[in-house]
């Protein structure tokens, strides 16, 4: 939430006075400052901490809120979250926590400031700004969070082994911010890592997909993508990733190490901040299926024949395990993914507009993503090889944009419909409709008629006559 800091000091001092009140010594903590330190003023949700009762605390600060806020009761865990100028506001109890080894839900028990700070995942997210009376605004930071925060370190408060193995998502977090802020994992803290990488299997998909899905949304994925894989996680929750690690040598041909292209492919697409986390997807699966495709052919060198259409059909079984979203993305990674190598198969085979009107007609408003994704395939480091795959591309471009301007495909619908066919000929809907129907398109896509009603019906009434029907 970017709001003015005017706002945020009029919410403190709301919050002190009704912790002065309750007799409950209350600070910000977390996320919130932390992102402040940094100078930023985006955090999602503002914790505020306090000695005592969170949803008592959420209650009387409620009370001096115009209009009076709804209050979310957690009785479970008892927090209380409220939204105050589009903020949301987190109220939670100081807590001491015990874990039990096959869970990250901790036991819980009433705790002090630092029995608070202790448990907390990494030292600058642990930093407190007390909201007390007498020491407003003091900043609370046992464990050199702000030193931390300088030197660009993510370390936890108490022995690594012990922070990760409680809460193994934490794993996750710790890779996740050093994606998002380009921190370093401290060195023990990231054996520590290493080591306990088998205990995310006690955390659910979901929550270790919403971090990954952090990663890929990052300025440079390829940061947390590469500690993925140096820490082990990453072959635990996508070796499809980790399978393409390596370079194999015959007879002199070598090919390229496809893992790493794939991270570089991703760094690629995310220059664009606008681009999609599926975009993403797309591009991190892209090249899966040249594990089971790799063939050395003598004299030619390396093939990875077809790889994007076993690539493609991977897709399903990836998303279903993973539990992301089953509709649209799951296609459209599917799609851009079969599709990923059509432009430059095209432009190898001296393409024809027919086979670019098919492309339009397969892809519709995804082939801008496809010719993104193609550009951000090209990492040669070979200057010259480079530019002639984006000059390639960029004519490709030229090409599909002049025949969109023409026969308009992108969004194609048929210029005689099944209606006009039934009218036309006075018959009930049958397959014949449909047979009519597609040699139209077709004739469209490989340019024998042009894109309208007239040349259509002509069309229509020819192959109708063939199937045996007349106009009536
Ligand atoms: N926290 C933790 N362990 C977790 C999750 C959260 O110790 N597994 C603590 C951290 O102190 C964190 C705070 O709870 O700062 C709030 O958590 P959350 O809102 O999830 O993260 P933020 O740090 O606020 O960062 P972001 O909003 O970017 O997720």
């Amino acid at each position: 939430m970017n709001l003015s800091f005017a706002i945020y000091k009029k919410i403190f001092r709301i919050i002190s006075f009704s912790s002065q009140k309750i007799k409950q010594d209350s600070y910000v903590i977390g996320g919130y400052v932390r992102d402040f330190l940094l100078g930023k003023m985006e955090s999602e949700d503002l914790d505020i901490l306090t000695i005592g009762e969170g949803i008592k605390l959420a209650k009387e600060v409620s009370k001096y809120i115009k209009p009076y806020p709804k209050i979310k009761i957690f009785k479970r865990f008892g927090t209380a979250m409220l939204i105050y100028e589009k903020q949301k506001i987190e109220f939670v109890g100081s807590r001491k926590e015990s874990y039990h080894f096959s869970s990250r839900k901790p036991l819980i028990k009433l705790g002090s400031l630092q029995d608070d700070q202790n448990r907390r995942d990494f030292t600058i997210n642990a930093l407190a700004i007390s909201l007390n009376r007498y020491n407003y605004g003091e900043l609370i930071d046992p464990f050199g969070g702000i030193y931390d925060l300088k030197k660009k370190i993510l370390k936890t408060p108490l022995d690594s082994n012990i922070t990760y193995s409680d809460d193994p998502l934490r794993m996750m977090r710790a890779i996740r911010f050093a994606t998002q802020l380009q921190f370093t994992i401290e060195e023990y803290s990231f054996k520590s890592i290493q080591k306990n990488k088998y205990r995310i299997n006690i955390v659910s998909i979901e929550r270790i997909i919403e971090e990954f899905n952090k990663i890929l949304l990052s300025n440079k994925p390829s940061i947390g993508l590469l500690l993925l894989y140096k820490s082990g996680l990453l072959s635990i929750i996508l070796p499809e990733l980790t399978l393409l690690k390596g370079i194999e040598e015959k007879n002199g041909y070598k090919h390229k190490d496809n893992f790493y292209h794939t991270l570089q492919v991703v760094d690629n697409i995310s220059k664009r901040k606008k681009n999609s986390l599926w975009l993403r997807w797309a591009a991190l699966l892209h090249d899966i299926g040249k594990v089971y495709t790799k063939k050395f052919l003598p004299k030619i060198g390396w093939s990875f024949h077809s790889h994007e259409f076993v690539g493609s059909k991977m897709v399903s079984n990836i998303f279903q395990r993973l539990r992301l979203p089953k509709g649209f993305p799951m296609k459209y990674v599917k799609k851009i993914i079969q599709y990923s190598y059509k432009p430059i198969a095209l432009i190898e085979n001296n393409i024809s507009d027919s086979a670019i009107r098919r492309l339009l007609f397969d892809l519709g408003e995804d082939l801008e993503d496809l010719i993104k994704l193609c550009i951000a395939d090209i990492t040669t480091n070979n200057i010259e090889k480079k530019s002639k795959y984006k000059k390639n591309i960029y004519l490709l471009m030229e090409r599909i944009k002049k025949l969109e301007k023409k026969d308009r495909i992108k969004n194609w619908k048929s210029p005689i419909s099944g209606n006009d066919i039934m009218k036309v000929f006075h018959i009930d809907p049958c397959k014949k409709i449909g047979i009519i129907k597609n040699f139209i398109k077709n004739s469209i896509l490989e340019g024998k008629i042009s894109n309208e009603f007239h040349s259509a019906y002509i069309l229509m009434l020819q192959k109708g006559e063939e199937l045996g029907l007349k106009k009536k």
